[in-house]
């Protein structure tokens, strides 16, 4: 997982450079198809549960699930790469959120940094054999808070190895010293989802992208993490 996390993370660090104002979405995606078997990676998205292609890529309103399409990018587009690939037959999973064209400012900025502000303030929770879920998920949730993001609920962060989804559940708002005790050697996905507004979403008519009901811009961000003896170790870091 540790050499599948860097070769996920150096695929992703390629594709964000590759977000352009006039790129579409399904070019973004045939290209990482091509770094995915350069690299000899499995693509572990394409047809899981049914699912399309083999990254996930969401624009603005759309948080988390987008199918890669044809609609090119705009500057100032609010895009989330998420991308899961498996080395050896082990699972990695890492997403990032950018603005197209152009560098964040206003309330982009905040929605942008806030997220990854509160995915490493997650991580850092993580101090090793018998840390709780509900002490990452009070971390994540406290920075969104502070950043006054709407956190998105329905859908969490989940233990990874063999298969993408494996419990526990690591959900992005909750209580600390609660929730399932982690041990040394678990590897799990800390990922927040947040907006500028509120927290309720739909699933779009294609059955997959999860959009913000009230039309609010939404960011992620995810690294696969593994528990050690006295802290955490992030697998999916360049
Ligand atoms: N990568 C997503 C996650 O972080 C899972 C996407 S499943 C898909 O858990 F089917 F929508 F691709
Ligand atoms: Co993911
Ligand atoms: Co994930």
């Amino acid at each position: 997982m540790r050499t599948g996390g860097q070769m996920l993370a150096q695929i992703l660090d390629q594709l964000k450079k590759e977000v352009q104002p006039g790129v579409t979405p399904k070019q973004i995606a045939k290209s990482a198809a091509g770094y995915i078997q350069e690299a000899g990676l499995q693509a572990v998205l394409l047809g899981y549960e049914g699912y399309p292609d083999v990254i996930c890529i969401s624009v603005n309103d759309e948080i988390v699930h987008g199918i890669p399409g044809k609609e090119p990018f705009k500057t100032g587009d609010v895009v989330k790469l998420d991308l899961t690939v498996a080395h050896k037959g082990y699972v990695v999973d890492s997403a990032l959120t950018l603005i197209a064209g152009e560098e964040p400012t206003g309330d982009k900025k905040r929605l942008v940094e806030g997220t990854k502000l509160a995915m490493e303030a997650g991580i850092n929770a993580i101090k090793g054999e018998g840390t709780r879920v509900g002490d990452i998920a009070a971390a994540v949730e406290k920075v969104l808070n502070q950043h006054k993001l709407g956190v998105i609920r329905d859908l969490v962060g989940h233990g990874v190895g063999q298969n993408i989804h494996e419990e526990p559940n690591v959900p992005n708002y909750g209580v600390a010293g609660t929730g399932s005790v982690l041990p040394a050697g678990a590897t799990i996905c800390v990922e927040p989802m947040a907006t500028l507004g509120d927290w309720r979403i739909n699933v779009a008519k294609d059955g997959w992208t999860i959009v913000a009901r009230d039309g609010s811009l939404g960011a992620h961000f995810e690294h696969t993490v593994l528990v050690t003896d006295n802290g955490a170790e992030i697998l999916t870091l360049v």
